[in-house]
């Protein structure tokens, strides 16, 4: 909704130069510290997947995290992280993709997805889509189905939505 995007605007401050010179960094804190947007966000991204049949909600750490699981609870569906390497203790699915400098390495429990399980990933913001790509790959190579990807904010000149094509790709707000 218009309105929901004028509010996500307002709250997500944009920091010059961080982490490094020439990046402006998406500051999410504003936002979850009013609660009001905080919970429209919520509410917005459940809502647009309550008729789906989602059985999971696979968050990204660390910042997916903050999202996914209130939508978990808001849609009854079970929380499942994906985290960074060596974070998950039992056995794991990993999947590396390309950073501007090196790789990095997600996480999945081999257990954590049921067979045929319908899986709504989220995470807060869509960039060059690397983190989303590894994380519906390590879904399907689990045996889930991906019926949904919902991020708070896509910075489309990154172009992230071209890695992930093949996903419902759900944005709350495009800048
Ligand atoms: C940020 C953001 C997304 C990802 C988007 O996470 O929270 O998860 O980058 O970038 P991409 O589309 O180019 O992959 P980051 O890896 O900085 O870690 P954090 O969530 O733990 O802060
Ligand atoms: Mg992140």
């Amino acid at each position: 909704p218009q309105d929901l995007d004028r509010l996500i605007a307002k709250s997500v401050r944009d920091v010059p130069d961080f982490p490094e010179p020439g990046v402006v960094f998406k500051d999410i804190t504003p936002l979850l510290a009013d609660s009001e947007v905080f919970g429209a966000v919520v509410a917005a991204v459940a809502d647009h997947h309550r008729g789906a049949t989602v059985d999971h909600v696979v968050g990204l750490e660390a910042r997916g995290f903050i999202f996914a699981a209130p939508i978990a609870l808001a849609l009854g569906a079970a929380f499942v992280p994906v985290r960074k390497s060596g974070k998950l203790p039992s056995d794991t699915l990993s999947a590396t993709y390309d950073l501007e400098y090196g790789t990095a390495t997600v996480e999945m429990h081999t257990d954590a997805i049921a067979p045929g399980g319908r899986v709504l990933i989220v995470d807060d913001v869509l960039a060059t889509g690397g983190t989303g790509r590894a994380a519906v790959d390590l879904v399907r190579r689990a045996g889930g189905t991906v019926v949904g990807f919902s991020v708070l904010m896509e910075l489309a000149f990154l172009q992230g939505r071209e890695k992930l094509a093949d996903v419902e790709l759900h944005a709350l707000s495009v800048v």
